[in-house]
């Protein structure tokens, strides 16, 4: 389904005070889909249930920021950063996300949540430019090394600071 979905390069805007959230399982399989979540990305339930996540990703993500949003979550962390997402019939929609381990009251990580918001325009019109980067780098390194490179990109890019503050400041300051 997701090869056939054409790019109408169309933004899809989230509500001031919507909230898309899922919860997943330990591989990010969906688990639970909220009806903002169903409504923007224009998938209905069954088409997300039991689906990974990567259904709604969408071609401009470079690969380096899902490696850093797994390395944070299973190192027991949240994860904060914006997303550009795809929906079913290829318009888009941008995204803060904080994605967070699920743990059972014994501590036990037994999946994960995530909560996401309309972005900053100040936030999303940064991020761009630096996941283009990320993205090109990404495909001159070729496959093997993409992730290493645009890792070391973005760590050059965000000069000593960790990605976390400086979304958290791009979304809040
Ligand atoms: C709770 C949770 C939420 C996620 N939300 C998204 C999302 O909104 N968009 C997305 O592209 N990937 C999301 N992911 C990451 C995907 O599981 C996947 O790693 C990513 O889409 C890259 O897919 P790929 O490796 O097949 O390219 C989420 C993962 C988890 C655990």
């Amino acid at each position: 389904m997701k090869g056939q979905i054409v790019l109408t390069g169309r933004e899809v805007r989230l509500g001031d005070n919507e909230q898309i959230i899922s919860k997943t399982d330990l591989k990010g399989r969906i688990i639970y889909a909220n009806r903002a979540f169903m409504r923007i990305s224009d998938f209905a339930e069954p088409d997300l249930l039991g689906i990974q996540h990567n259904i709604v990703r969408h071609p401009e993500m470079p690969r380096g920021v899902f490696h850093l949003m797994w390395e944070t979550l299973k190192s027991g962390q949240e994860f904060f950063g914006f997303i550009k997402n795809l929906t079913s019939n290829g318009d888009h929609y941008w995204v803060f996300a904080n994605v967070t381990p699920d743990r059972e009251p014994g501590g036990e990580v037994v999946g994960y949540f995530s909560v996401r918001r309309r972005p900053s325009a100040k936030g999303v019109a940064t991020i761009q430019a630096l996941y283009a980067g990320m993205l090109a780098v990404e495909r001159s390194a070729g496959a093997a090394r993409a992730i290493d490179a645009s890792r070391a990109h973005l760590a050059e890019r965000l000069g000593g600071q960790s990605y976390e503050r400086f979304v958290l400041a791009q979304q809040l300051g």
